[in-house]
């Protein structure tokens, strides 16, 4: 599968996804990145490992998803990643690319979607935090989830501790949720439909 990665920020998740698929590899590489934000760190590493990356500056979100379908086509992209992309996008890019569209969240979604995850987790005083990737839906931090992990938290952590105990999972689990999807292992429920009535 030929991927794209949508960051808008730091790209740590993208990192973990370009080294996990890197150009050539057999079952996914990704061929390009996308960013809303040109001084994203996200752009940089795309480079630096020789993947095509692009800054499509926020003009609002009918000319950033015109331009990014477009280039999306060019590279003959089938699937599409979300690491860290701060942007919402319009029902019809999701279901566009409903079954291809991952994202990552640092949450046990349906727990904590939105923004502010670690602060609002620490200060409900839960015991146990994680992270979800998920098809991406209509809905904010919805969809059929793909794979979760879980992290304690620990007495005496703040946002920082909980953010990297987080982080360090996600980098662990965002190729493996896209291992599944690659592999055919990994289907939200209407696609499986789909290909039901395909089969019978
Ligand atoms: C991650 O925690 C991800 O779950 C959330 O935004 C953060 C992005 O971090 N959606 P990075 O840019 O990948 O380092």
């Amino acid at each position: 599968a030929r991927m794209a990665v949508l960051a808008s920020g730091r790209g740590t998740n993208l990192q973990a996804l370009l080294e996990a698929f890197p150009p050539g590899n057999p079952l996914g590489e990704v061929v390009l990145v996308l960013s809303d934000n040109p001084e994203a760190p996200a752009l940089e590493r795309a480079g630096r490992r020789g993947v095509r990356a692009e800054a499509l500056p926020w003009r609002g979100r009918k000319a950033f998803e015109g331009e990014a379908q477009a280039l999306l086509r060019a590279m003959g992209v089938d699937v599409v990643l979300l690491a860290g992309f701060m942007r919402l996008l319009s029902p019809g890019f999701v279901e566009a690319w409903y079954g291809r569209l991952l994202n990552i969240h640092p949450s046990l979604l349906p727990a904590y979607p939105g923004l502010h995850v670690h602060r609002r987790v620490l200060e409900a005083g839960e015991k146990e935090t994680g992270s979800t990737v998920h098809f991406v839906d209509q809905g904010v931090d919805t969809g059929p989830i793909v794979l979760q992990g879980r992290v304690p938290i620990l007495p005496g952590d703040g946002e920082a501790e909980v953010e990297a105990r987080v982080l360090r999972l996600e980098h662990w689990l965002y190729p493996r949720a896209v291992r599944l999807l690659l592999l055919g292992l990994a289907r939200p429920p209407e696609a499986f439909g789909e290909l039901r009535g395909a089969l019978y």
